[in-house]
């Protein structure tokens, strides 16, 4: 049995509530679809780095991105620095396997797309190759302009992401708040001109004040998805761990709806005492033998 057919398919599911009749099956969400939600319904947006997650997360959202943090969030790294395209091929993988209508992007790490546009274009053919995702994500302003412009026109869409670009955190001596400045606001404003002239289909704000997010959002006609950059854009996205509570960095931006931290030690606690009182496993969990016929 493939893993993807392992995961729940709930339109494949002979449910009368679920049945086409009654529920029409949502169309996976396109690039072109992302882009008319300019100025609409805000986008809700998450990462996931897994399958199984992904499943959970794809009818509820309009695009999952396997997103460069999972080099902390799930390998353990002190930041992005480390990830490599492999990793985020294998994760993407993942995610695509378990995401039906979500549109996925997948982030590419640092040192993969910066020293030319066709290196970038060989680099991210291979993640759309390998993975089957729709676009990939890049961080970077006007300067990565000429790489964006370089991809759409070749058949890959672009997700630009100014404002904090985690990967530019040794140039910036760690992660800094943009926009609290007024006088930075011009040159970050610029970044999204360039980067949606160039042809990005949507850009990433990260980490920039409400006001600057604002004017950002005003001055585009494509779609801005904020983390940590206020109520003022398009969309928003979350590093799903941190989100739930699995992660033990708490930024400012992040609001937690769950504890899944503490659930997990919980149910630890529980199963190591069960087994040291040999309570588990109990009846419930152990194979009989068969019955005898007569
Ligand atoms: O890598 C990531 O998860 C991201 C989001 C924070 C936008 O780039």
């Amino acid at each position: 049995m493939s893993s993807q057919s392992t995961l729940s398919k709930k339109s494949a599911v002979a449910d009368p509530d679920q049945s086409p009749e009654t529920k029409p099956k949502r169309k996976r969400m396109t690039v072109p679809g992302f882009m008319a939600r300019k100025g609409g319904e805000p986008l809700v947006c998450l990462t996931a780095y897994t399958a199984h997650v992904a499943n959970l997360l794809d009818q509820r959202c309009d695009l999952l991105l396997v997103g460069d943090s999972l080099g902390m969030v799930i390998h353990g790294m002190p930041n992005t620095l480390g990830v490599t395209l492999e990793h985020m091929i294998m994760h993407g993988q993942g995610v695509m396997r378990g995401a039906e209508k979500s549109l996925v992007v997948v982030d590419l790490p640092f040192g993969s797309f910066e020293e030319s546009p066709e290196i970038a274009f060989r680099n991210a053919a291979r993640v759309v190759k390998e993975t089957g995702c729709a676009a990939v994500k890049l961080e970077g302003g006007a300067e990565m302009a000429p790489t964006i412009r370089h991809l759409t026109r070749r058949g890959i869409p672009v997700m630009a992401h100014i404002g904090l670009m985690p990967q530019n955190m040794n140039v910036m001596g760690g992660f800094k708040v943009a926009g609290r400045d007024e006088r930075d606001w011009e040159g970050i404003i610029q970044d999204a001109r360039e980067v949606e002239k160039a042809g990005a289909f949507s850009v990433v704000v990260e980490g920039v004040t409400e006001p600057l997010a604002e004017k950002i959002t005003q001055s585009i006609s494509i779609p801005t998805i904020g983390i940590g950059a206020s109520a003022q854009c398009d969309g928003q996205i979350l590093v799903f761990e941190d989100m739930i509570g699995l992660f033990p960095r708490v930024p400012t931006f992040v609001k937690r709806y769950g504890n899944m931290q503490d659930m997990i030690e919980g149910a630890a606690d529980t199963y190591a005492e069960e087994v040291r009182a040999r309570r588990f496993p109990g009846d419930d969990h152990v194979y009989t033998l068969s019955k005898k016929d007569g």
